[in-house]
């Protein structure tokens, strides 16, 4: 199977953050400050990165895990909201996908780091049973250092799942 390039698939979208985002918890009191629902984020990181292994696979993808769902700091309405999405590492039948995600005060242009994290997507085919992937060719050093880590974490996870 041909083997691919990182940048081949990676994405970088953007998403303003309207009153919409915050749903009921906008208007309520745990939430008088407009803060971005996390489920909105979550569904946002889980598009890019199905958008990312499906430009890679050319398949019907499924994500059977995320690991890291961990926000920094908060996201407000008002903010643009940026995903990096990239293929860190690619095993037999699964890749993981990383998501960087970054909040923008479009007042002042300060930029916020809010979460990376990382989904492990498998590849089916038409039965639904996993089916192998492109191999991924990392070329710059960053790409090869994460590679090396997701790599690592492969390895963590089947040793968990082993117990
Ligand atoms: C994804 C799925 C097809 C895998 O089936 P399975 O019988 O576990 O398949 P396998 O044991 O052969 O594993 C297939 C690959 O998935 C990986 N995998 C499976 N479970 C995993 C887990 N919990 N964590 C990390 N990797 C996992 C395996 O390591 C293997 O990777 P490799 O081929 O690159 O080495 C099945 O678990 C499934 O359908 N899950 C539901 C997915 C879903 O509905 N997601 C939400 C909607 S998108």
């Amino acid at each position: 199977m041909q083997e691919k390039t990182v940048k081949e698939s990676s994405i970088t979208s953007s998403h303003l953050m309207l009153m919409e985002h915050a749903g009921n918890f906008l208007f309520n009191k745990n939430n008088p400050i407009g803060l971005v629902h996390g489920g909105i984020i979550m569904k946002l990181m889980d598009e890019v990165a199905g958008m990312v292994a499906s430009k890679h696979c050319r398949r019907p993808i499924v994500t059977v895990l995320i690991d890291n769902m961990y926000f920094f700091a908060p996201i407000y309405i008002g903010n643009k909201v940026i995903l990096k999405s990239s293929i860190n590492y690619v095993g037999r039948t699964s890749l993981e996908v990383g998501v960087r995600i970054e909040a923008e005060d479009l007042k002042t242009g300060k930029i916020t780091h809010t979460n990376t994290c990382y989904l492990v997507v498998v590849a089916i085919d038409d039965v639904g049973r996993p089916t192998p992937v492109p191999r991924i060719k990392p070329e710059s050093d960053e790409e090869k250092r994460r590679y090396k880590e997701a790599e690592l974490r492969n390895k963590i996870r089947i040793d968990e799942r082993k117990k």
